[in-house]
This record gives C-alpha cells, structure tokens and sequence, in this order.
C-alpha cells in the first residue's frame, strides 16, 4: 500500500476567506488528509435543535475541491455548554464524588443515557448529510477516549448504571456474594441497590469490587462509541477510526477496536518521554528532543492488533507541545524519522497535528506544521520530505513478526487494583520486555489475551498477563514454538481470586508458587548466573528442570520442553539475556543494537532509526542524529 500523509485542521479557527489558500497549500504540500470537525459541536448547533450545517458544507467543499480527503470527526468530545442546561447529571464525577466541570472538554459520562441520545442525534445528523459525500472518505469517533482520566466516574449515573450491570452479570446478589468473597469482612449484600461504587471505603474495597467496576466503565465506552458506529455505517461506506492515546489503559481498547475498521493513536513523543514513562534522568536527558526509542513503537504495533491490521496515526506531534511537564522543541529530522517509523510498522497514513498554531486559548503554545502568522514552521519542510521519499518508495506491506507479546488491558487494572507492591505496573512490565525484544532487532507483534492460534509465532511472550484466557491456554498448549511466560502470570481466576490448585497452571509445566514477594528497588535479588531480578519474585515448587536460580537458591527460569516460566521481574542486563536466549531457542537471530538505534522491517525493506542526539555508525553507514536508514531487503 501507497502510505500517505495527513493534517488536523480547524476551520472554524479561522476566518472563511482563509480556507482555500489554507486548502491549496495543503494541496502543494502533497497532503492527503484532512481531519475535521472533532471539537465543532457549538458552531454547529449553537442552540439545541439549530444546526448550522453551511460553514461545514463550505470546508468539505473548499478541502474536497483541491482534492483533499476529510477524515470528519464527530463533536461528541465537546458538548456545548447549553448541554449542561438539558443534562444536568451528565458530567462525570471524579473518585472525591465531586463533578467535574464545564470549560475544557471530555465533560461527559459515558454511561449517561440522556448525553448517548444527544450524541446520537448529532451524529445521524452528520450521517445524514456527509455520509454519502465524495470527500469524506473516513471517519473518526470523538476524540481520545480516556483522555484526561474520564474513563472511571463515580457520580450517580455511573452508579445506577454499574448496578444493572452487576445483575446482568450475576443475576443474584447471592452469586455476586460468591465470586466476590463478599464473606470477607462482612461485605455481603442483600440486593443490588446495596451495591456501592469502590470509592470512598474506609480503607481498600473488595479488589473484585473494583475490578467490575473497571470492566463495567471499559464496556461503557464501547457502548457509547458503538451507538455512533451503528449510525454512521447505515449513512456511509467510509471506513470508521478513533485516535487512541498513548499509554492510555482504563478501557479495552481491543473492544472498542471490533466495532471500527481503523485504530487510530495521537503519537506524541517528547510529550510521553516526559510525562509518562519510568526511567532514568539519564535516559530522560539523552532523548529529550527526540522521544524514547520504543514508545512509539509499541503503539504502532499494539494498535495494529487493536485495528486487526488498519492502523494510523491521526495526530503527530509536530514541534513543542503544551501539556508536558517541560516541552521541548524535536531535534531537527524528528517529524520525519517519526512518520517513517509509523510507516516500517505498518501505518497506513501519518496526519500531523496541526496546520496552523492556533493564536489563542488552551493550545496556542503547541506547534503546528504553520506559525501562526502561517509562515512554515520547521516540521512543514519534513513533512516535504516525507513525501518526496514516499514518491521515490514502492508500495509496501507489514512484515510478518515471529515474535509475539500478548497485552492485555484487564490487567493493567489487575495489577493496579492489588498492586503488592508499589512499583508493579503492569504497562511498565509488558514495556519492559517489549524494549528489551527491541534492543535485540526483532520485529513484534502484539497479541490480544484472547488468541487462539499461536502457530505463526516462534516465541510468544506473556509477562503478567493476570488470568490466561482459555482460549490462548489452549494456543499455548498446541504451540510448536517456544513461550516465556511469567512473572505473576494466571494467577488470579476471571473472578480475581487466587487459583487453587495454585499458580501457574501452565500446560505442560509442574510449577507451584508457593510465596511471593515484592522488594524496594534498591533491594534487587542476585540470580546466581549473573543480573539480578528487581520489584517481584516467586518461590516455586518444581520437578521441571530449573536453568536459571537466584544465589539463594529459588527456580528463577522453569522449562517445559518449550515454555519457558519467569519468577521475576528481571533488570536490563538479565533480561537482555535471557531475551537472547530464548530467541536462539526459538531459532531466531537476536540483533543487539546500539543505544537509541532501533529497526524494524516492512516486508520490502529493513529500516534503522535513530534516536540519539549523535551520529551511529551501522549497516556500513553513518546514520546522522534523527537519521532513518533503510535498504531493501535481501
Ligand atoms: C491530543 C488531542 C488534540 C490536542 C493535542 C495536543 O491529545 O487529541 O485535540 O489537544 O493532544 O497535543
């Protein structure tokens, strides 16, 4: 596939008789996207039931007449303020139970059925009149579900809400007694009215309590996006996306994914290198222009399984953005290494965001691919030269990835709800491997927990995957290749219980865990072979050979003709090894690269991507600081 280039535009920002030049330009440029219309809802219908469809009518046309394409998105991020007049228990509470409030944006609850209808009618509403129009060729759902934590609300909605949930879950209390364990603590209930939302408790509430909770809030908005889905198809044929944000976990995004055709994230490097990621001050310090080397990445490969193979980037960081910590301007190269990157994993198209920086309000400190005043800004140059070399590049496709590592969202909520120990996230553990694959130059896929067929994979990871699906137990069990699994893997039922008989219960594997403890992260545990394992380990009962032990004696690797079982939570070093090893057991060829390089292959070419604020010699070359190199694969 021909992979293109996109931008966010805001036409509403700007006076009408701006458009046309705005749309030209684009059109010069070589832009083939154009994404609309996500936060227009008061200029669309300023008061209820008054739409003014003619400015948008006139930005379709104006984009459509340089033979742009619009991505239109739909407005439901922004409810205007006269909402609030109709709705007034539509926002969402926050865990203290108090509103949150008008003036931003994401002011809603999901599960609010009065706001869904609304949602409703703005949408059949654009349905009805863009879906059949020649210049929408996709759509995009509101904007970044989740962002701006709005997906967990405690306010009486949610509550009323949560508990219909619970009796179709359970169909009665007596049942939902039981697979809570409501015994403990004399928590039993009577009736599902008892039931309570997991805040405010005295000191922490029933973990299954919480973790119902979770998935309720998660299947809310996979309700609420699916009533703008089912809308939109009867009107239109144009694919339907919605940009997902970066290590964004309070939803599963797998689900949300199977009624969309496209997933779509917002990839902003040196804003998440600075706000959300664990590492050193060092890394910090070395990458601060340029972004980590594997975030991106693993989200372009987590949310091409998300969209089942479709994936885009709907928003690309472009300059300094406004809502780190600290928000450096990118290493000059970085808008084109970032867009390459996006494309060697697979996306179909990279938009930036935005055309023009917007003089006023929350965002007018976050660059676009214009200043303000609509001089370029410095990304606008490398967005040419991305598209010169797409010009110069053949149509290209995925590689096929023979390593594989399952991410699933429940976890994360597992892991949050009954951490055991501080530092045990469980994003911060998939990351983990997932670097350390990436050091050694291996292409990955990522898996969704409920996989059942494994057989393309040589080695699949699964590290602290809570409860093992069976579906994925029973890929596992069929597998000719070669798994690691482990830390703390299976060891909760779906009930999030502990398993008896106890964990791993793992095909194949004699393992029992008998203890568990989580350690300070200046109180690492040697491994007798060298490195140490840090955060997490487990004490585990086998007859199964035993290759790798702590200095004081405990099974630190556990095999099982191929499965391979992990007791802890292994530091760079050990996992760089262990990695290596397990990919030669697997018959794959680790590549160690140096820091900040990283390659991934598309299946015409091998591209290597540099991260560092120095040049690196490699593949007979020098790839210059912010360099992407590529050749065509042998
Ligand atoms: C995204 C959002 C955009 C804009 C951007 C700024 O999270 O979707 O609307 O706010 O961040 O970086």
């Amino acid at each position: 596939m021909k992979r293109t280039l996109g931008v966010c535009y805001y036409p509403e920002h700007w006076p009408q008789s701006q458009w046309a030049q705005d749309a030209a330009s684009m059109a010069d440029l070589g832009l083939t996207w154009v994404r609309i219309g996500e936060f227009a809802w008061s200029r669309l219908e300023p008061t209820p039931g008054q739409y003014d469809w003619g400015w948008l009518d006139q930005a379709i046309e104006t984009l459509g007449r340089h033979g742009l394409r619009v991505v239109l998105g739909t407005p439901t991020a922004t409810p205007p303020r006269w909402m609030l007049d109709r709705h007034p228990d539509m926002l969402a509470h926050d865990a203290a139970g108090n509103p949150r409030g008008f003036g931003s944006r994401r002011h809603y609850d999901f599960a609010h059925a009065g706001y869904r209808a609304e949602c409703a009618r703005i949408v059949t509403a654009m349905a009805e009149r863009y879906g059949r129009n020649p210049h929408v060729a996709a759509w995009q759902t509101d904007n970044e579900y989740a962002c701006h934590d709005t997906v967990l609300s405690y306010s009486p909605v949610a509550l009323q809400a949560f508990r219909n949930w619970l009796a179709q879950k359970y169909q009665s209390p007596q049942a939902l007694n039981r697979a809570w364990g409501n015994v403990f603590w004399s928590m039993d209930y009577a009736s599902f009215d008892d039931i309570a939302l997991p805040n405010l408790t005295v000191t922490e509430p029933n973990p299954a309590h919480v973790m119902d909770f979770r998935r309720f809030a998660s299947d809310m908005v996979a309700e609420f996006n699916r009533v703008q889905t089912d809308i939109i198809r009867r009107h239109s044929d144009a694919p339907i996306a919605h940009n997902y944000m970066g290590r964004i976990t309070d939803f599963d995004h797998y689900k949300v994914g199977a009624d969309l055709d496209i997933a779509a994230w917002d990839a902003y490097p040196l804003g998440f290198l600075s706000d959300r990621l664990e590492a050193s001050a060092d890394h910090k310090r070395r990458f601060v222009r340029q972004g980590d080397p594997d975030l991106q990445a693993f989200h372009h490969d987590l949310y091409r399984a998300v969209g089942r193979g479709r994936w885009w980037i709907m928003e690309q960081q472009p300059g300094p953005v406004n809502w780190a910590p600290y928000n450096p301007d990118p290493l000059p190269g970085m808008a084109r290494l970032w867009a390459w990157e996006a494309f060697a994993h697979g996306a179909e198209a990279v938009c930036y965001f935005r055309w023009r920086q917007a003089p006023f309000a929350q965002e007018q400190m976050h660059a676009g691919l214009l200043r303000p005043d609509s001089a370029p800004a410095p990304a606008f140059a490398e967005a040419a030269e991305v598209l010169r070399e797409l010009g110069a590049m053949p149509a290209q496709g995925t590689a096929p990835a023979p390593v594989a590592l399952v991410f699933d969202y429940e976890s994360a909520w597992a892991w949050a709800t009954q951490p055991q120990g501080r530092d045990f996230d469980y994003f911060r553990l998939a990351f983990h491997f997932y670097r350390g694959l990436r050091r050694l130059g291996q292409n990955i896929d990522i898996l969704p927990p409920d996989t059942a067929d494994l057989s393309a994979y040589k080695l699949v990871l699964a590290p602290g995957v809570a409860t093992l699906s069976p579906p994925f137990l029973a890929a596992l069990a069929a597998h000719q290749g070669h798994s690691l699994i482990g830390p703390r893997s299976n060891s909760k039922t779906a009930d999030f219980a502990t398993p008896v008989p106890l964990p791993p219960n793992l095909p194949g594997l004699d393992a029992t865990v008998s203890r568990v403890e989580s350690l300070p992260p200046d109180v690492p545990v040697p491994l007798a072979g060298g490195g140490q394992f840090l955060h997490w380990r487990e004490k585990v009962e086998t007859a199964s050979p035993v290759p790798e032990v702590t200095e004081d004696g405990w099974p630190a690797l556990i095999a099982a003709g191929g499965l391979h079982y992990l007791t802890g939570w292994p530091d760079d070093a050990t996992l760089d090894r262990m990695l290596t090893d397990a990919l030669r057991r697997a018959g794959l060829e680790p590549d160690p690269l140096p820091e900040g390089l990283r390659r991934r292959d598309s299946d015409t070419h091998r591209f290597w991507f540099n991260y560092n604020p120095v040049a690196v010699e490699w593949d007979n070359t020098t790839i210059p600081p912010a360099g992407v190199h590529w050749r065509p694969l042998a």
